[in-house]
């Protein structure tokens, strides 16, 4: 007999979250209604190919490969998006707020790109839009950020935002593989977006801290606004060179309220290698949140994969199907922003350098670096050169780092050495964070 009290629960997508999201489900279903007294069916679920072979068994008739019966089942007052991507997910996440269906989505792009649109049309309809799974899986963030610390002004956010990036630079580090394998071993686990270049050049981190900054911050800040910088560059030299000056590489989210600004930014940078955030490993994510009342609070967990965003969509679906059932109205969007937000230009961000330098080794080189670091005010902290080149047309890295130094003189410096005659390489330079 179907339970007609229960709510109706439709699943767009049976992908790598969509099949988590059945099985927790599956398990779970009779303890949810014992420990927060709701009742939850799954009633729809669409797929991209009804006769493919899947990990959970369903029945068949559940099963559909029209997302539009889902949204449009009468008896379905939930729907969960997990197809990822902006188109349909975007429309039929509409078509279903637009009728007062709840929402739960774990697409970070889709809200990065169309949040507002779809912030607007739940407010419009008293439909509820949750998304506690696209800003680090299984880590409940958001809700540490709406509940846990509401009554903090939020100083600062240092974060491991993106599993897949810190996988490979982990094993980078710890001394495995190369880059495409170990690429290919975080798309094969569910870590990888399905464009991984979103991953690799710090897109997908820098949505997730825009998100982020909405709901800490209060302000509109749009992906596209944060200053990026992805690992494609990152060399083992790099990695080498960093463990010898103490730090250890990793591609951080950092944003600060610097009185009315925002300073944003997604980038690779040297942090102690004693520091927490850097011996988070492999796909794990962690956020380090400053908040005046609370100080300093590290949420550490896996932040992609199939069970743990399954999760935190599960544990979204929870809250709104409670909220249905005791009429309770959730309160208004953390992401409907208060003001917009005020970017420091990147020019005026300051921080501590990494160079390297690849340079003939002739006496007279480091002087001629020197001058144009002293030209520019940039105040040098140390210098490595490790052996000689054997002729005289050979080339070593030369390393050096920096103590504070405004971005824009960084930037002017660099390109005048880079066209010095005694540097045969573009130059590498990583921000150094002392955390
Ligand atoms: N592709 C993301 C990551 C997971 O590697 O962290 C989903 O946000």
């Amino acid at each position: 007999m179907p339970n007609t009290d229960a709510i109706g629960v439709g699943l767009l997508g049976m992908g790598v979250v969509g099949s988590g999201v059945v099985r927790l489900l599956q398990e779970r279903t009779a303890h949810f209604r014992k420990v927060r007294g709701v009742d939850l069916a799954l009633r729809r679920v669409a797929v991209h190919d009804l006769s493919k072979p899947r990990s959970v068994e369903l029945p068949k008739a559940l099963l559909t490969d029209r997302a539009e019966d889902v949204v449009d089942d009468p008896e379905v007052q939930i729907v969960i998006e997990v197809i990822g991507g902006i188109d349909p997910a975007r429309s039929l996440c509409l078509r279903a707020l637009k009728v007062g269906k709840d929402v739960v989505t774990a697409n970070k792009a889709l809200l990065a790109e169309q949040g507002g649109d779809l912030f607007r049309a739940a407010a419009q309809h008293s439909a509820h839009l949750a998304f506690e799974a696209s800003v680090c899986g299984g880590i409940p963030i958001i809700r540490a950020l709406t509940d846990g610390l509401v009554a903090n002004r939020i100083q600062s956010i240092y974060g491991i935002l993106n599993g897949t990036t810190n996988y490979i630079l982990t094993r980078m580090t710890d001394g495995g593989g190369d880059f495409e394998e170990m690429l290919g071993q975080a798309q094969e686990k569910g870590y990888a977006e399905a464009d991984p270049t979103m991953d690799i050049d710090g897109t997908d981190a820098a949505q997730k801290l825009a998100l982020l900054c909405r709901i800490a911050f209060r302000v509109d800040l749009s992906h596209q606004q944060i200053l990026k910088e992805g690992i494609a560059q990152t060399s083992p030299l790099d990695i080498d060179f960093a463990r010898e000056l103490g730090y250890t590489i990793k591609l951080l989210g950092i944003a600060k309220a610097v009185e009315d600004r925002i300073e944003a930014r997604v980038h690779p940078a040297l942090i102690p290698s004693d520091a927490l955030l850097a011996n988070i490993k492999d796909e794990f994510n962690a956020v380090e949140i400053v908040g005046n009342a609370v100080g300093p609070q590290v949420f550490y967990g896996r932040g992609a994969g199939q069970l743990p965003t399954a999760s935190a969509v599960v544990s979204d679906l929870l809250d709104l199907a409670e909220h249905r059932l005791t009429g309770r109205t959730p309160g208004p969007s953390p992401l409907a922003a208060l003001q917009e937000a005020v970017p420091i230009p990147p020019d005026e961000i300051e921080t501590s350098f990494y160079c390297r330098f690849t340079v003939y080794d002739r006496p007279g080189v480091l002087a001629r670096i020197a001058c144009i670091f002293s030209e520019e005010r940039i105040s040098i902290a140390t210098v490595i050169q490790h052996g000689r080149s054997e002729t005289a047309e050979g080339t070593v890295p030369l390393i050096m780092t920096t103590h504070e130094a405004r971005e824009a003189a960084m930037r002017r410096a660099v390109a005048k050495i880079d066209r010095l005659p005694i540097i045969t390489e573009k130059s590498r330079i990583i921000r150094i964070e002392e955390l």
